[in-house]
């Protein structure tokens, strides 16, 4: 009897799909068709810094437009109460703060009741700054863990790498401070040293590491002669990407390794683990070929399981991760090399 279980960041998972963020994960009605059509875990619609940053100011002008309007009937009183007006500030601030946040409490608690799989929360963010606040009350709505997606282009000319570097460490280090649940953060592949920097991240106390997010994909439209985005959605050949950084980095770093990107079918699953990965994460495809494809690649993978004889995921999972090549870089310039030269 084949068994698909497996743990991500500590959380007993049925089976390896999670399906990864995205606007299906944001209504309760479509977490209760993904959990019926049986994925291992779900990762809900991210909360963004700048949503909670564009609330506070909303409400801080709004308060302010009220305070002149207070000022002008009852000018002195208000003059000699600023050090209140400075706390009311304060106070208005926290306040929108958590009047965003809680709709998204809301959902995550709701969330919880309704599906009987883990339930990821996450966070887009950029900046270590002044948000970590909410990590602790997702953690108390809920959540069984949280994912920072970190959005981290690095096109400021002004900045170093390393610079880019310390900033996504620190907003690892400020959030587990936070929390206990386990913290997973979702990265670009937009770091000089990426092996380096990934094991960095690893030994701060997160438990995940999502290789890798996709960022937007820009794109010129000739008629109009306007900047636009294109491919909204990956194309399954993307998986090669995160291939071969599951494959390296598996068994080098501190913490789990979840694949994510072009991962449409149960093959690219399978080399995935392969590699190295704990789990999977898909979301395009389910744009594309609706939820039935949980049960397909699930079934699928049984099957090949079964043809191959193996029990468990873990008979397979690592098989051809590159933990025992020292330099991955050489090996992949032999290979390279080999496949080259046959070539031309
Ligand atoms: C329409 C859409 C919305 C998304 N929204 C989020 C989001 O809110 N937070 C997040 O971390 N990733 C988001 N993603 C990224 C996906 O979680 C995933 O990382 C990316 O699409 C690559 O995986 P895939 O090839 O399986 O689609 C979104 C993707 C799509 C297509």
């Amino acid at each position: 009897m084949v068994n698909l279980s497996t743990s991500y960041m500590g959380l007993q998972l049925k089976n390896p799909l999670v399906v990864g963020s995205s606007g299906l994960t944001n209504s309760i009605s479509e977490l209760k068709e993904i959990a019926a059509k049986g994925a291992g875990a779900v990762v809900l619609k991210s909360i963004f810094e700048e949503q909670i940053r564009h609330e506070t100011e909303r409400l801080l002008k709004e308060e302010g437009g009220k305070m002149e309007a207070m000022q002008k009937g009852f000018g002195d009183i208000m003059n000699s109460r600023a050090y209140d007006y400075a706390e009311a500030l304060n106070y208005i601030e926290s306040f929108a703060k958590e009047h965003t946040l809680s709709d998204y409490l809301k959902f995550v608690s709701e969330a919880k009741k309704s599906i009987d799989i883990p339930l990821i929360a996450s966070i887009n963010c950029a900046t270590p700054y002044d948000w970590t606040y909410f990590a602790r009350r997702i953690e108390s709505a809920g959540a069984d863990a949280l994912e920072l997606n970190v959005y981290l282009l690095p096109a400021d000319i002004d900045r170093t790498g390393a610079q880019n570097e310390r900033m996504v460490l620190e907003i690892a280090e400020s959030v587990i401070k936070q929390v206990n649940i386990p913290v997973a953060l979702k990265v670009s592949y937009y770091f000089s040293g990426l092996a380096n920097t990934m094991v960095e991240l690893s030994n701060t106390g997160i438990k995940g590491l999502v290789l890798f997010n996709r960022p937007y994909q820009p794109d010129i439209n000739i008629d109009t002669m306007e900047l636009t985005s294109t491919h909204i959605l990956s194309n399954p050949v993307e998986y090669a990407l995160t291939l071969r950084w599951i494959a390296i980095l598996s068994g080098k770093v501190g913490c789990d390794l979840i694949a994510s990107t072009g991962i449409h079918d149960y093959e690219s699953m399978i080399k995935q683990l392969m590699a190295g990965a704990q789990a999977v994460q898909m979301a395009s495809v389910f744009y594309k070929n609706g939820f039935d494809q949980i049960s397909h690649v699930l079934a699928d993978l049984q099957k090949w399981m079964e043809k191959k004889n193996f029990e468990n995921i873990s008979d397979f999972r690592g098989k051809l991760s590159q933990v025992n090549v020292k330099n991955p870089a050489a090996y992949e310039r032999v290979q390279f090399m080999k496949l080259y030269s046959k070539i031309v």
